[in-house]
């Protein structure tokens, strides 16, 4: 039965990955997975985490099922750390949280959910988007549809543009949007862009499902919330998928959540009683030991506080290496500007080459990066940037 599958080509990121890997050339510059890395080049784990994981074993006595929704104490933190404390949707009884495995997880249940709700909804993705969004929601069922996103002009968002399309969309579409670190563009909304987009979702009755991948890493804890925190203030229903791979370095751990905001609070126990019943069965139950561990950092003084300065350090950093970059890249190829690097935020930034171009650059200068030129500028060190800047004017200056 099985002789009759069609091979399949590598997934474009995960290939990337596995190439970078074999290449034993020590010189190797990996600009192409999107993992935060130090300037030794290492994807470390956090201290926090460390600790956290360490009293976690001394402390766990079972490893027994934990629950359909996983660790209640995760899920009612990280709602927390989403929205901030204090917020409105945090006391309106209309929040429901499920522990995912990772920001995955967390968008497939909600593609579900919807599917459930609606089944012939349309989700639409920005042009681009991150490349798995589209089997993440659409292996479901649901139909997937564009709207324009990125100025490569400019390197900003193409506002008036998104806003021209969403406002054609019939109520009840779905919007898929990243609340910061736009991956793969780096290009995100401002706070005053978050506002204008509201009073359009409300309008048009659009139903937003908000995707927080990288909370911390581009301007700020709270910052990088903005759009959540004021879709979930303003809002009768939106959804929002959490992951915890970036911001607490767990990446393998597969650490998420789906957060839903519903109209009322039989609204929210009807959807979490779908969730529990879609999650059961995908996968039954979420691994608890990420979760595990990020609860103990949420909710310990001194943990929390370690861990809050240990991301304050990498974003410090992704922006040193945006701004070393831009200054790099600017010295080395007069004929381009590349000054949208230290305008968006994040890890993520096209080049800005073509396929020729970025094949060159793994080939033969041994930078790896996606095919369409997505860099991470985390996959920098401040000692190869310089060698990175002239083998990009080599191909393409
Ligand atoms: C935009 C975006 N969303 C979600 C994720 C989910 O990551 P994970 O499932 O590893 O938590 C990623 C990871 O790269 C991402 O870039």
């Amino acid at each position: 039965m099985l002789e009759h599958l069609d091979r399949l080509p590598p997934d474009p990121i995960l290939g990337v990955m596995t190439a970078f890997r074999a290449d034993t050339d020590p010189r190797k510059v990996d600009l192409g997975v999107g993992v935060f890395r130090d300037d030794a080049g290492e994807t470390p784990i956090m201290r926090a985490v460390r600790e956290a994981e360490q009293e976690l074993i001394a402390r766990q006595k079972t490893k027994t099922y934990v629950a359909a929704v996983g660790n209640a104490g995760f899920n009612e933190a990280m709602a927390q750390l989403v929205l901030g404390q204090g917020h409105a949707a945090l006391a309106s009884g209309r929040l429901r949280t499920i522990q995912a495995p990772g920001g995955c997880g967390a968008l497939r249940l909600g593609a579900e959910l919807i599917r459930a709700a609606a089944p012939d909804a349309v989700v639409h993705v920005s042009t681009p988007t991150w490349a798995n969004h589209v089997p993440l929601l659409s292996n479901c069922g649901l139909k997937l549809e564009r709207y324009p996103y990125f100025n490569s002009a400019t390197g900003g968002v193409a506002f008036d543009a998104m806003l021209g399309a969403l406002d054609r969309l019939p109520p009840r579409s779905v919007v898929l949007l990243h609340a910061s670190c736009h991956n793969p563009t780096g290009a995100d909304l401002d706070d005053a862009q978050w506002r204008e987009l509201l009073a359009l979702v409300r309008r048009r009755s659009l139903l937003p499902f908000i995707d927080i991948a990288y909370q911390g890493l581009g301007r700020g804890v709270a910052e990088d919330a903005y759009g959540p925190r004021l879709f979930c203030a303003e809002l009768p229903e939106v959804l929002v998928a959490v992951s915890c791979s970036k911001n607490f370095g767990l990446y393998r751990e597969r650490t998420g959540a789906l957060h839903v905001l519903s109209a009322t609070p039989a609204a929210a126990d009807a959807a979490i009683s779908q969730l529990m019943r879609i999650a059961r069965g995908l996968y039954s139950m979420p691994p608890d030991h990420g979760a595990a561990i990020v609860h103990g950092i949420l909710t310990g003084e001194r943990l929390r506080s370690s861990w809050e300065g240990e991301l304050d350090a990498m974003r410090l950093r992704i922006q040193q290496l945006r701004a070393a970059a831009l200054k790099a890249l600017a010295a080395a190829c007069r004929a381009k500007d590349f000054g949208y690097i230290a305008r968006q935020r994040g890890m993520f930034s096209y080049l800005g080459v073509d396929l020729q171009a970025v094949r060159e650059l793994r080939e033969r200068h041994q930078v790896s990066m996606m095919d369409d030129s997505r860099i991470n500028l985390a996959g920098l060190r401040m000692d190869n940037i310089e060698c990175f800047a002239q083998a990009v004017a080599k191909v393409a200056g």
